[in-house]
Order: C-alpha cells, then sequence, then structure tokens
C-alpha cells in the first residue's frame, strides 16, 4: 500500500523530532512493505517567517488531500510578541478547526522500564498507570465567540466564551464510550457542573449519551477533584473525557506523571479524512536544535497514525514493542534520564528505535 502523508515539523525541536519519527515510518515501510511518502509543508512560527501568515492555504490543501498529517510543535519566544491574529498557535489551532478534528486521544501510560523517571511515590504508581484523556478539540473556550479585548468604564477588558452545543459534547461523550469500551469499560467525564452553564449541559447530554452504552459505568468529577485525583491516585482512571480547555491541562498532568511530558502521543481525528498525530509537547525552544529532545512522543504518535489511520495493527504493535526495547536496553534522553542509564541524543534515539523495528 502506498500513503501519502503530510508532514509538518514546524517550530523550535519539532523538525529534530519529527525527522525521527520520519525515520521510523520509513523503516516501518521498509519492513512491512509500505510506501510512505511524505511531502513537507510549513506551519507555524516557520510559516510566519516565509509566508506571513501561521497557516497558508498551501498546507491546509495538502494536508486536506494527505491519508494522514504528522506534526511536530509550533510556537516560541521569537513569535511571542506578535499581533494575536498571527501567532503559531493559530496555525495549530487552525488546521484543527479546518480538518474538523473534534476528538483528540492522549494516552497517558507509564512504561515499566520508566519507574524511576516517574515524579510519584512508588506506592501511587504501583498499581499501573495507564490513562487515556480524550479531550474535545474544537469547541470550548479555545474557539467560542464573542472573544477579544475592549475598553469598558475607561479600563482593557478581555474576554473569552466557553460554549457548546449538545451535537459537540454527544458526538465526543460517543468517542469517549467507544474508547472505554475498547479498554476496561470505565468512562470518567470531567467538567465543573458545580459552577458552570456549559457544564451542566456537558453532564446531561453525557448521562443522555450513557443511555447508548450500558456495558460502559460512568462516572462524573469536577476538574479541580481530577487533577488532585491524577497525582493522588492516578490508577483509579482508565479513560477521562473532557472539554477543550481542561483537557488540554489535564493530558499535560497526566503526561509528566508518566515520567515525562516527552513520551505522550497524540492522535486527532474527526468525522472522516485524515487524522493528525502530534507528540502532546510543545517546541521546546531552550532546547532547539541541539539534539537534546526525546522524539519518542512522535514516534509513539506514528504509532497511532498506524492505528487510528491505516488500520495497520501489527505495524503500531512493532513501534511500540521497538520503543519498549530500546528503553528496555537503558537508552534515555535527558528528560527521562536516571541513574544506570545511557544517555543519548534525538537523533541516536531515533536511529536505535528504527533499528529495533521488526515484522
Ligand atoms: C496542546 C498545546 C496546544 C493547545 C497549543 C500549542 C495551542 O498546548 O496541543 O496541548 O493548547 O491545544
Ligand atoms: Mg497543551
Amino acid at each position: 500500500m502506498k500513503y501519502r502523508m503530510c508532514v509538518l515539523p514546524g517550530d523550535g525541536i519539532g523538525p529534530e523530532i519529527v525527522a525521527q519519527a520520519v525515520r521510523v515510518l520509513d523503516r516501518v515501510g521498509e519492513v512491512f512493505g509500505h510506501g510512505f511518502e511524505c511531502a513537507t509543508h510549513l506551519i507555524g512560527g516557520a510559516a510566519i517567517d516565509a509566508t506571513g501568515g501561521p497557516l497558508p492555504e498551501e498546507t491546509l490543501v495538502a494536508a486536506k488531500a494527505s491519508d494522514a498529517v504528522l506534526l511536530g510543535a509550533v510556537g516560541g519566544p521569537k513569535w511571542d510578541a506578535m499581533d494575536k491574529a498571527v501567532r503559531p498557535e493559530k496555525g495549530l489551532l487552525g488546521i484543527r478547526k479546518e480538518l474538523g478534528l473534534f476528538a483528540n486521544l492522549r494516552p497517558a501510560r507509564l512504561f515499566d522500564v520508566l519507574k524511576n523517571a516517574c515524579c510519584l511515590r512508588p506506592d501511587i504508581v504501583g498499581q499501573g498507570l495507564d490513562v487515556m484523556v480524550v479531550r474535545e478539540l474544537t469547541g470550548g473556550a479555545y474557539f467560542g465567540q464573542p472573544r477579544g479585548e475592549e475598553v469598558r468604564d475607561g479600563e482593557r477588558v478581555a474576554f473569552n466564551t466557553m460554549i457548546y452545543s449538545e451535537s459537540e459534547i454527544r458526538r465526543i461523550a460517543k468517542v469517549g464510550f467507544e474508547t472505554a469500551r475498547k479498554r476496561s469499560g470505565k468512562l470518567c467525564s470531567v467538567d465543573k457542573a458545580n459552577v458552570l452553564d456549559v457544564s451542566q449541559l456537558w453532564r446531561e447530554v453525557v448521562i443522555d449519551e450513557a443511555r447508548n452504552h450500558p456495558d460502559v459505568e460512568l462516572s462524573h468529577m469536577y476538574v479541580d477533584n481530577a487533577a488532585m485525583q491524577l497525582v493522588r491516585a492516578p490508577s483509579q482512571f482508565d479513560v477521562i473525557v473532557t472539554e477543550n480547555l481542561f483537557g488540554d491541562i489535564l493530558s499535560d498532568e497526566a503526561a509528566v506523571i508518566t515520567g515525562s511530558i516527552g513520551m505522550l502521543p497524540s492522535a486527532s481525528l474527526g468525522a472522516g479524512g485524515p487524522g493528525l498525530y502530534e507528540p502532546i509537547h510543545g517546541s521546546a525552544p531552550d532546547i532547539a536544535g541541539k539534539d537534546l529532545a526525546n522524539p519518542l512522543a512522535t514516534i509513539l504518535s506514528v504509532a497511532m497514525m498506524f492505528t487510528h489511520s491505516f488500520g495497520l495493527p501489527a505495524e503500531a504493535a512493532a513501534v511500540e514493542r521497538a520503543v519498549a526495547e530500546v528503553l528496555g536496553q537503558g537508552y534515555r534522553t535527558g528528560d527521562i534520564m536516571s541513574p544506570g542509564g545511557a544517555l543519548v541524543g534525538c537523533s541516536r534515539m531515533g536511529e536505535l528505535v528504527a533499528g529495533a523495528i521488526r515484522a
């Protein structure tokens, strides 16, 4: 089979980590006999520098015509002072919206061999840590109107609108239930229904949708409590479904308790069309270009791509196995380094994982 990939390296460490993911992708192609045709396009700050905007039309057209999109990271101090309308992040939010990628899957799993890198007490992680955050990605405060800044009573005010329609809630709830069904059958919906109207509707719709999924055990938790429970007793969670902003925050928290935010992949999916695969971490400008970044989150995003876009479970398993094997041999990038580990850079880590791919 031939697959057309739209590759968007972006900014900061983006190009380095994406290069390693593409190396692994190519190796999987060789071993399993697939062709991955990768076309690289601009997004984020790199696109602003070259074209004046964070999401060139040409990038969007290429993404829409592809079978899957692989993205690195966007943003950096260089563009922080820019007009809000042309910030690098607008490129990422724009492509999510334009491709209709409302469901963002963020699996936070603690690799056994990384238990030492985990920042929680051993007795807390003893029961393992394997949480899937299903984050709504194209609604809520990120996109709600009205938004902006104006002068009221002689001073500046700024505002955003956290808004969800019933259909937006229902379609992400469905993804939550379906994801839970394939795992342990437990779904926790996270909201702030004790305060926010938007969360009250969220909860009502999720409860209503639960009637279509009687085999899934549904619970609800307020977001402040969920943030606490994630560090206090993370093994109580299996699948968490939540709105955009809460999901952004909780997925960083879930990621770091697995050892490093540099380990967490993600898949962003819509109702059809290409999915987008990216690490959940950012562009890490402080270490960009130094061959220090951890490429594993991006490499594991390729595994998610095999599963969710291409229906290639054996290839996905081969990538995950290769990552576990290389970690098992003691190789570590700086972010997951612990005593006794063998410190390697970004490109060496990619080379090792590619070398460990087997059918
Ligand atoms: C993420 C990031 C993005 C987000 C930023 C870069 C716009 O933090 O993917 O979690 O807030 O969604
Ligand atoms: Mg985030």
